[in-house]
C-alpha cells in the first residue's frame, strides 16, 4: 500500500483538506493508500483544523473534523513513499530537515508549480473555496499518477 504524506505549515488549514480530499478520492476510486498530514511546525500541535477549513470541507461532505495537527517526525521520512508540500516554502523546509522525496502540490493538475496559498489570515470563507478547488484538482491528477506509477 503507498503512503502519503502531505505538509504544510501549521497543519491546521491546508495540509488537513488535502489529507481529508484525498482519502475521499481514494475512497471513491478504491485506492489503496494510506494518508496523513502534518505541519513543518509545531505551533498549532494537538488542535483541530482552523474553523474555515473545516467548514468549506463540510460543505462539500468531507469532514476533517476529528484530524489533530501535529508536525513531521523523523519516523516520517522512513515511512511514507510521497512527501508532498503545500507551497515551496514548505518543500524547502522539509528538505532542510533532510527529507527527499518532497513533491510540490502545485506541479500537478496544471498549476505549473503554484504554491498552494496559505488561507491561514484570509478573512471570509472564498479564499477556503478556491483553496479547496485547487487541491481537488491537483489531488485528482497525483493520485492518478500515483496509482499507475508515473511518479
Ligand atoms: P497552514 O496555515 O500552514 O495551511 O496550516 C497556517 C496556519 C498557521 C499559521 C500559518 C499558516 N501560523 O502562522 O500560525
Amino acid at each position: 500500500m503507498k503512503q502519503i504524506l502531505f505538509v504544510c505549515l501549521g497543519n491546521i488549514c491546508r495540509s488537513p483538506l488535502a489529507e481529508g480530499i484525498a482519502k475521499r478520492i481514494a475512497q471513491e476510486k478504491v485506492l489503496p493508500l494510506r494518508v496523513e498530514s502534518a505541519g513543518t511546525s509545531s505551533w498549532h500541535e494537538g488542535e483541530p483544523p482552523c474553523k474555515n477549513s473545516i467548514e468549506i470541507a463540510a460543505k462539500k461532505g468531507v469532514d476533517i473534523s476529528t484530524q489533530r495537527s501535529r508536525p513531521v517526525s523523523q519516523h516520517d521520512k522512513h515511512t511514507f513513499d510521497y512527501i508532498v508540500a503545500m507551497d515551496t516554502q514548505n518543500k524547502n523546509d522539509l528538505e532542510s530537515k533532510g527529507f527527499q522525496n518532497v513533491y510540490l502540490l502545485g506541479d500537478f493538475g496544471g498549476f505549473e508549480g503554484s504554491d498552494v496559498p496559505d488561507p491561514y489570515y484570509f478573512r471570509g470563507i472564498e479564499g477556503f473555496e478556491k483553496v479547496y478547488t485547487m487541491i481537488e484538482t491537483a489531488l485528482y491528477d497525483l493520485l492518478e499518477k500515483v496509482e499507475n506509477d508515473t511518479i
